[in-house]
């Protein structure tokens, strides 16, 4: 996710830029550039890589000048490149902008200012908003931004730069974070609190619509209508290292609690203004196009695996089109009957895990159609597909993926229901139905996360064990699946998922008194068989957990202790029911002592085979 840093004062900007953008680092960044007022003109310097290159690249000629901004870019229109890094500027270059977010309808605005004369020289969203402010120039650097700010739409946070107002910096956002800090003869903007720590911990969070000039005597914020906004500032007490989590003891958790966000990034711009469809504008396909595909392969591993069983489900429910998922390590070794006919989709956060990147070439070299559903603009199974779906979850540090999986989930879910609209195996009036319940995800996901202080407890009662089961049927035993691997990976846990009916095919030998299950039991088609189940492992004196749906009293009579996680279509549950396991195995590795970020032997990115 992009990082900005902004700074007006009486001290030389380049420095403090560069410090502040590396503060910024661990929000994943593809380029890095800063832009300084030097000499009566804004000089941009960036290129693509780490902000060492950047360093590099500046090294002894240093801008000198006492206003600027800087950006590290997380790729989402364009690839990494030099020319898509920010900051951007229009052709005169005297309106330049850094911006972190997603402008929905640069298309439209940039084919108007292509038709008024203007070149484009990125395939970034944010030129736009460059060329915008020198198109509508009022003459006044701050109207020009409120008029500017009337036609985009879209989600961003955004610091402009004008050469013809060069004792200010403008900056407003909506939906993405921008904090401002106040010092003395000198102010400073930024995405996150962990780049100005150093300089000040007076502070404030700028809300959504307000716009902010920064001098370097003061800062005044108001509305877009010119309505003055007062501001509580406040004293930053936390260290730097805490700062960067926001706060949180762990990436991890900030990751939990950045779902809700993360999966409204995922749905932007993919459900219809009408309410009954879900599009794909990055795929476009026709029911012509896909006729020919009678199959489709879903690859991938660890996390991603298990987003692909669930995929498996929803494609097969909705879209009536059989589908295998399989491990990527094993798919290319076992000779898969694979050919033009096929649609194969290959799920992984980093895009870069080998395995998955290997079993894509595989495939294509024997004529299946590739689909990328990844989270890294730029990555190499993003390069590599023939086509690619992006999840918009925002970086992810922990090694533990939980934003990455909810997304992928939702992902899978729009994919489903697209593939069904185009093969004529649902109704709209059932998309509409679905579109509904989608939009009320994040507010759902919140609502669950409200369960931690029971989980906690759990955490501390059971932290000590050394076996765990997860139980489920249908979309139950995929979330188990999850839950299992993020329970050993961070805790150290044995932990296993079972379909709840195949227990009794050997597993329930080693269910005996006081070991923790966790059943799951939110898909009403299976819910009378799965309390079957709970009752077995029940009568062998387990210690159940029951992961059910609000208003369910039957579970409580059968279980231990209840988590309740807010009512949906069963076919969203998914994505609520893997919150409790998330924070279960965060709070277990906890209570256990373990480096939840950093566990033994295990990287984020996997690749080598
Ligand atoms: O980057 P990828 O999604 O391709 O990574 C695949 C797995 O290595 C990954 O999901 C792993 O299982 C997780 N760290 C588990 O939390």
């Amino acid at each position: 996710m992009c990082g900005i840093v902004g700074y007006i004062g009486n001290n030389q900007a380049a420095p403090f830029l560069l410090d502040g953008m590396s503060k910024l680092e661990y929000r994943g960044y593809d380029s890095a550039g800063i832009a300084v007022y030097e000499k009566n003109h804004i000089r941009i310097d960036k290129c693509v890589g780490r902000l060492e290159a950047l360093r590099q690249k500046i090294a002894g000629n240093l801008p000198e000048g006492t206003v600027g901004i800087g950006h590290t870019r997380w790729a989402t229109h364009g690839r990494p490149s030099d020319v898509n890094a920010h900051p951007h500027a229009d052709s005169s270059g005297q309106f330049v902008v850094v911006h972190n977010g997603i402008i929905e309808n640069y298309m439209a605005l940039k084919e108007d200012l292509i038709s008024k004369g203007h070149k484009f020289i990125s395939e970034t969203d944010t030129e736009v908003v460059a060329h915008l402010m020198a198109e509508y120039f009022t003459g006044n650097f701050e109207d020009t931004v409120k008029k500017v700010l009337k036609m985009i739409e879209g989600s961003y946070s955004l610091v402009f730069m004008c050469a013809k107002e060069p004792d200010k910096l403008i900056c407003t956002k909506k939906s993405n974070p921008l904090v401002i800090g106040l010092g003395n003869g000198e102010n400073f903007i930024a995405s996150d609190i962990p780049a100005i720590i150093s300089k000040t911990r007076k502070t404030f969070i700028m809300s959504d619509g307000e716009i902010a000039t920064v001098t370097k005597d003061g800062v005044w914020v108001q509305d877009i209508d010119g309505t003055p906004i007062s501001k509580k500032v406040f004293e930053v007490n936390w260290n730097a290292e805490a700062a960067e989590k926001g706060g949180f003891e762990h990436f991890m958790l900030k990751e939990i609690y950045e779902q809700p966000k993360a999966v409204r990034e995922t749905m932007r711009g993919r459900l219809a203004k009408t309410g009954d469809a879900i599009e794909f504008s990055e795929l476009n396909w026709t029911a012509e196009e896909f006729k020919d595909i009678n199959k489709i392969f879903i690859v991938a591993c660890g996390t991603a695996y298990h987003a692909g069983v669930v995929g498996k489900y929803y494609l097969e429910k909705m879209a009536r089109i059989p589908v295998e998922v399989d491990i990527a390590s094993e798919f290319r070794y076992r000779e898969p009957i694979i050919d033009g006919s096929c649609l194969a989709i290959f799920v992984s956060q980093s895009g870069e895990t080998s395995d998955t990147l290997e079993a894509m070439k595989e495939s294509k070299r024997l004529g299946a159609r590739t689909l990328a559903v990844t989270n890294v603009v730029g990555s190499s199974i993003s390069r590599e597909a023939d086509q690619v779906v992006y999840t918009y979850a925002g970086p992810e540090i922990a090694v533990a993926s939980t934003k990455a999986y909810t997304t992928q989930l939702l992902v899978m879910l729009l994919l489903s229901i697209y593939v069904a609209q185009l093969r004529g195996t649902i109704t709209q009036e059932r998309v509409a139905e679905l579109v509904a319940n989608i939009k009320e995800i994040p507010e759902k996901i919140n609502r669950t996360l409200e369960n931690v202080e029971q989980i906690k407890v759990f955490a501390k009662r059971y932290g000590s064990c050394e076996d765990a089961f997860f139980l489920g049927r249908s979309l139950d035993y995929a979330v188990a699946l999850e839950g299992a691997l993020k329970l050993k990976e961070i805790s150290y846990i044995h932990a296993e998922a079972y379909a709840a009916g195949e227990l009794k095919h050997g597993t329930l030998a080693l269910i005996t008194e006081g070991v923790p299950v966790i059943v799951l039991a939110t898909q009403p088609h299976v819910y009378e068989k799965t309390i079957s189940n709970l009752r077995e492992v029940k009568a062998r004196e387990a210690i159940v957990i029951g992961i059910a749906v609000e208003g369910d009293t039957e579970m409580a009579k059968h279980a231990d202790h209840v988590i309740y996680i807010p009512h949906a279509d069963g076919e969203l549950a998914p994505l609520m029911a893997v919150l409790p396991l998330q924070l279960l195995a965060y709070y277990a590795a906890l209570t256990r002592g373990c480096d939840v970020d950093k566990p033994r032997n295990l990287a984020k990115s996997v690749t080598v085979e």
